[in-house]
Order: structure tokens, then C-alpha cells, then sequence
């Protein structure tokens, strides 16, 4: 899967899926942007990429001007984008059931996973346009497509992102830009071996991964075939990278 030619933005790109997703972007011939919040910098260290090939980028998704000020530099500095990867989420500390989930957990998760996306989405859509089109991908989980009591705010802000996707998908189409979204199971990036180490994840989760928990670059991997010319054809789509737990 080639990406020769192409500039990409992914978000959240310091974290475990993000640059495993940055280094396998970058191999595959894309200019790479890799935007991440302040504290988490993505550093230059995309293993086996030219270094031209990728730029950091200090990015919220979560504030307006940090996302319409990182489409101007990208615009400014590459003179296009024909890739939004919205990788950037993830659950945060203390959400747990309904009932004993504080309500500032649950607007701190909408903010990153749903409205950071919604954002990028809307700031990144006229660049791909004026580009010639191209493709978003975004991240939902398998939280959107199942019940998780555990996870309720997670559970609301993926299950958004789902349906985004899908209306998206509709209304980018007359712009030749593809929108999907990959749904992944339990994958070990660094954040979530914490919870591993910690008994966070059930034993029965972690046995319904018919083939175990997904590594970081197995769904990077799906993000570029969703980027790529490969996946011509495909739009509003949940590609589920779950090994196997929404179907045991
Ligand atoms: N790892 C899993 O098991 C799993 C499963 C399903 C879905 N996902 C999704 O995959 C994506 C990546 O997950 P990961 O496990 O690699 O997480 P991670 O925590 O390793 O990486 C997430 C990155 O997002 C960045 N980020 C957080 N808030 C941000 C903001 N406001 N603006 C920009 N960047 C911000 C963090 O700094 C971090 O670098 C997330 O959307 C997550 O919900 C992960």
C-alpha cells in the first residue's frame, strides 16, 4: 500500500497506536504530520522513516484554534492533506458505570474522542477538498458495537464516533472523501499494558480475543489500508479489528 505523494495528519500520534500508525505511513512514501497535546510531543523517533517525512505538531483536539491553526501550518508548510487519521482518545481515569462515573469524566471523554473528532473532521474536510479528495479515518471500538457497562462514557463517545462516520461518510462523498472508522478490540499500546499490569481488564474480555490482544502496528495497519487506494470503494464503513471478540 503506497501513499507516495500524499500529507497526512494523524492525531494522538506520540501514543502506542499512533506512531506505530506515523512509522507505517511514513514507510509507506506519505509526508506525515504528527499532532499531539503539548505534554505528549510526539519526538522525531519514527523508526525507519526518512526524517523529512515526518513534522510535528503540537495539537488539541479538543480546542478550535488549536485545530484551525494546525490546518493552516499543514496548508501553510505542505500545501495540502489528502489524510485525516483521528486516532487521538482513549478512556479516561474513573470511567466506570453510570451511576458512580463523575460527570466530568464523561464531558473530558466526549471532548477528546467525540468532539476532538467532529473538529478535525470539520477543519480538515475543506483542505482535502481543495486537494482533490482523499480520506478520513477515525477510530471507534468495540465499545460502539457492544454493550459495556464498565465504560459508559467511552461507550457514548465511540458509539458517536460510529455514527459520525456513517452521516460523514454521506456528506463528504460529493467531495471525493472517503470516511470510515476502525473499531478495535483491546490492543497494547502502553497505556493500556498499565491496565493489563493492574487486573484492569477482565479475564473474560481477554478470553473472548480469540487470538489474543491486537498489537499497535495490526491496527495501524487497518488505518492505512482505510487511507489507501486500496480501500477505493469504501465509505461509512466500522472495520472491526477486534480478534474475534464481537463474534465469540
Ligand atoms: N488500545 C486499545 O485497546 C484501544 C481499543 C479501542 C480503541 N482504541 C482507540 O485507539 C486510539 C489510540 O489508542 P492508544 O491505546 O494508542 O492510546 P494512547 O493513550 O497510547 O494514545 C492516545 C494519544 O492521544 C493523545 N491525546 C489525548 N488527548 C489529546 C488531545 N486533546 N489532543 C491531541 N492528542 C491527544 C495522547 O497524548 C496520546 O498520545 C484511541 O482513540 C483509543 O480510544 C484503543
Amino acid at each position: 500500500m503506497r501513499l507516495d505523494g500524499k500529507v497526512v495528519l494523524i492525531t494522538g500520534a506520540a501514543g502506542g497506536i499512533g506512531r506505530a500508525a506515523s512509522r507505517q505511513f511514513a514507510a509507506a512514501g506519505a509526508t506525515v504530520w504528527m499532532g499531539d497535546i503539548a505534554e505528549s510531543r510526539p519526538d522525531a523517533a519514527v523508526h525507519g522513516a526518512p526524517e523529512h517525512s515526518t513534522h510535528n505538531l503540537v495539537l488539541d483536539v479538543t480546542k478550535p484554534d488549536s485545530v484551525i491553526g494546525a490546518m493552516a501550518e499543514i496548508s501553510r508548510k505542505s500545501g495540502r492533506l489528502d489524510i485525516l487519521y483521528n486516532n487521538a482518545g482513549g478512556t479516561q481515569p474513573g470511567d466506570t458505570f453510570l451511576a458512580e462515573c463523575d460527570d466530568a469524566v464523561f464531558w473530558n471523554t466526549i471532548a477528546v474522542d467525540l468532539f476532538g473528532t467532529w473538529l478535525c473532521c470539520k477543519h480538515a474536510g475543506p483542505l482535502i477538498k481543495a486537494s482533490g479528495g482523499g480520506a478520513i479515518v477515525n477510530t471507534a471500538s468495540i465499545v460502539a458495537l457492544m454493550g459495556f457497562p464498565a465504560n459508559a462514557a467511552y461507550s457514548a463517545a465511540k458509539g458517536g464516533v460510529a455514527s459520525l462516520t456513517r452521516s460523514l461518510a454521506v456528506a463528504l462523498a460529493p467531495d471525493r472523501i472517503r470516511v470510515n472508522a476502525v473499531a478495535p478490540g483491546v490492543t497494547r499500546s502502553p497505556r493500556v499494558e498499565k491496565s493489563l499490569s493492574a487486573g484492569r481488564i477482565s479475564q473474560a474480555l481477554q478470553s473472548r480475543h480469540l487470538s489474543g490482544f491486537l498489537e499497535c502496528d495490526e491496527i495501524a495497519a487497518k488505518a492505512l489500508f482505510l487511507a489507501s487506494d486500496m480501500a477505493s470503494g469504501m465509505t461509512g464503513q466500522i472495520l472491526v479489528a477486534d480478534a474475534g471478540v464481537t463474534i465469540a
